[in-house]
């Protein structure tokens, strides 16, 4: 066998460690091939930096208007109390303006059959209601993305089960997030989950890269797909399944242009973390506050 410090085979002169010995691919190398590959931007240690901090930003307010969603309140409430709160941690509201036509307020607030982007309106929260509120910042120039859903005093079965099937799709799917797997793992983890409890799974919208922009490379599909990137460190995305009680089909309001009902009016429910991969898994970067006051 050759060593490590036999004379090159090829006839350099060198050292084998020094001349034709196989390297592994620096990171730089690996973030230049997927950049080039998929359009995936690899985030640097610097960069993580300045997008977990914009996560927890995101986790903090989010946890805070969910804290405020109570029977009564309105969900153009919760739009003020949010825009309090970004000015407060110096945080831009992404959505505001965001896409065509603009999106007009700074979260998303879809209640019962809304599958997502529903706008903040007069109608107060009621006995019943189960509500996703989205939340996604820019803080320092860079971008955090996370939702939650919140039952408004006691619940149908069928509601109860799309908010407890979305959430235990979101962890299942985090959980397989790790070098070795791919990007089609996540939409096979939560097709079969959701269709063991009865639910079906939205395919028109997707999670997606973030962090240096609200929108980035790759998209995550929460459905059956075939994206074979695999997961690799400095990774950033969300994963924000929209799961259905009836049909997975939604219909775009054409009069706001943003909010999406599903098809058959049946409840749709929604929770999402953005995630970092690492070496040895994944970190969790929109975790909310662990000592908060409430
Ligand atoms: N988490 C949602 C998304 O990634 C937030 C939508 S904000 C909106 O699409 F402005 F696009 F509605
Ligand atoms: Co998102």
């Amino acid at each position: 066998m050759t060593h490590r410090n036999d004379p090159c085979w090829c006839g350099s002169g060198r050292k084998w460690k020094k001349c034709h010995y196989p390297k592994l691919p620096s990171t730089q190398d690996i973030a230049k091939q997927y950049l080039l590959q998929y359009g995936i931007i690899l985030k640097t240690p610097e960069q993580i930096a300045k997008i977990r901090t914009a996560c927890q930003v995101t986790a903090r307010i989010l946890d805070a208007l969910c804290k405020h969603a109570k029977k009564g309140v309105t969900t153009l409430e919760l739009d003020e109390l949010s825009r309090k709160l970004h000015k407060e941690a110096n945080a831009t509201p992404a959505p505001l303006g965001y896409g065509s036509p603009p999106y007009p307020k700074s979260i998303c607030t879809s209640l019962n059959e809304v599958i997502c982007h529903g706008i903040p309106d007069t109608r107060p929260l009621q006995e019943g209601d189960i509500l996703n509120i989205d939340v996604s910042c820019i803080v320092d120039g860079y971008f955090g993305d996370c939702s939650r859903m919140v039952m408004i005093g006691a619940v149908s079965e069928e509601k109860r089960r799309v908010v407890e099937v979305s959430l235990q799709c979101l962890n299942l799917a985090m959980e397989i997030c790790k070098i070795g797997n791919e990007v089609w793992h996540i939409g096979e983890e939560i097709e079969q989950y959701a269709a063991k409890h009865r639910c079906s799974v939205v395919n028109q919208f997707v999670g997606h890269g973030v962090g240096i922009a609200f929108h980035e490379s790759p998209e995550i599909p929460h459905h059956y797909n075939n994206l074979q990137i695999p997961f690799a460190p400095g990774m950033i995305f969300t994963i924000e399944p929209m799961i259905n009680a009836g049909v997975r089909e939604g219909v775009l309001d054409s009069k706001d242009g943003w909010t999406v009902r599903t098809k058959d009016g049946k409840p749709s429910a929604q929770w999402e973390h953005t995630i970092l991969i690492t070496e040895t898994g994944h970190e969790i970067l929109t975790l909310p506050p662990v000592n908060a006051p409430s």
